[in-house]
């Protein structure tokens, strides 16, 4: 039997609630087949951990983290601990010790699933976001200068290398290519005369090397309106990490709301663990309630799962949620039900169980 070990970080605020039923799920699917099961170790690191140690992990986490097979992340963040601090110092820092170069997140309308958009047909609104996750805008790289004084200064860079650039684009193209979809490239090389014409010209390139992809480039701002007005012409997308991050979040609003949408941080080649959340933070103003939407949570249970190998299972647990989103009878309230969080997730398993 293999043993996968999953080190769980559930975080703050409604981290924890969504967290405990993505395990319920993925322990449930592992009971139907008797060749794999989860071994989960659950790490205490977040905002409160901080309150009382000043830190947001331990100083040697990377290293404890480094021997699991995947990270299951709920949420970080919480009023108290500046948003910068706790993004950086955990989340980010895990991206970027474990060379999550890839940030994959799809914006799908599943069946049943509510979209902020109006006469739109459900089969149009399928895109899978390829975000660059390591460096980009994201880069961590500058500095405050004269802090306080009238003359002061800050620099936030971006670092657009040849090899993070050439990797995201070319797994993007590898991932168009095995899917039979068009790939969409989104930069911005009107504005940022360096860094996106740079983008451009490897897009290019990489381009030569697929010539069955058939490819399209849009500059952010019109891809954010046609996002909307004409959302079927993206397939596979791939974008830089800030305009990954934002274009993200309003695929999130035209794919179910942010309750349901999902990502995972890989590492293409395995050296190190790769990271499956909810895109969603902890959502302190409804935090304790016991009503935070679960199923982002369980979609990247399922992710979880395709990454391991086990597609037919990240499959059977999509479609429960897709059928569960159908039968629109055991939701959350901000999805307008009534159901609270281990309600749905219940639910979930259910469905798995009649299905199987
Ligand atoms: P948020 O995603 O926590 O909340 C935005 C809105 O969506 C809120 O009204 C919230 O109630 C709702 N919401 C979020 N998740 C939900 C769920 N599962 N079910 C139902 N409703 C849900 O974003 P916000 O308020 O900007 O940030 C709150 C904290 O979370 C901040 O400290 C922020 O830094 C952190 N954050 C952490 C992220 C992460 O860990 N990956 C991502 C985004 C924010
Ligand atoms: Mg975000």
């Amino acid at each position: 039997m293999k043993i996968l070990k999953i080190a769980v970080i559930a975080g703050d605020g409604v981290g924890p609630e969504v967290i405990s039923e993505g395990i319920k799920v993925l322990n449930k699917v592992a009971s139907i087949d008797s060749t794999f099961q989860f071994d989960f170790t659950y790490f205490p690191w977040g905002c409160e951990f901080y309150s009382k140690h000043g830190k947001m992990m331990d100083d040697d986490g990377i290293e404890q983290l480094k021997e699991f097979d995947a990270i299951y992340l709920g949420a970080v963040g919480f009023p108290g601990v500046p948003d910068h601090i706790s993004l950086w110092d955990l989340l980010l820092k895990i991206r970027k010790s474990f060379d999550q170069y890839v940030n994959i997140r799809p914006v799908t309308l599943l069946k049943g699933a509510k979209t902020a958009l109006s006469d739109v047909k459900r089969e149009n609104i399928n895109m899978l976001f390829i975000r660059e996750n390591s460096e980009g805008e994201y880069s961590g790289a500058g500095d405050w200068l004269f802090k306080g004084q009238d003359h002061e200064v800050v620099l936030q860079n971006s670092v657009f290398s040849r090899k993070g650039t050439e990797r995201i684009i070319r797994y993007a193209f590898e991932t168009a290519k095995r899917e039979g979809r068009s790939l969409t490239s989104i930069s911005k090389g009107n504005a940022l005369n360096y860094s996106m014409v740079f983008w451009d010209q490897v897009f290019e390139e990489v381009s030569a090397e697929y010539p069955e992809v058939k490819t399209a480039s849009y500059l952010v701002d019109a891809a954010a309106m046609l996002m909307i007005k004409d959302p079927k012409r993206f397939e596979v997308v791939v974008t830089s990490n800030l305009f990954g991050d934002i274009l993200t979040d309003l695929g999130a609003a035209i794919a179910g709301g942010i309750g349901l949408a999902a990502g995972a941080n890989i590492n293409p080649e395995r050296d190190y663990p790769s990271m499956f959340e909810p895109i969603h933070g902890s959502a302190p103003d409804i935090a304790g309630q016991g009503i935070a939407n679960p199923l982002a949570t369980i979609w990247s249970a399922s992710q979880m799962l395709d990454f391991f190998g086990y597609e037919a299972y990240g499959k059977l647990v999509l479609e429960a949620i897709e059928q569960l989103l159908v039968d629109g009878q055991v939701l959350t309230p901000d999805m307008n039900g009534t159901a609270s969080t281990s309600e749905v997730a219940d639910k979930i398993i259910e469905i798995i169980e009649s299905t199987v």
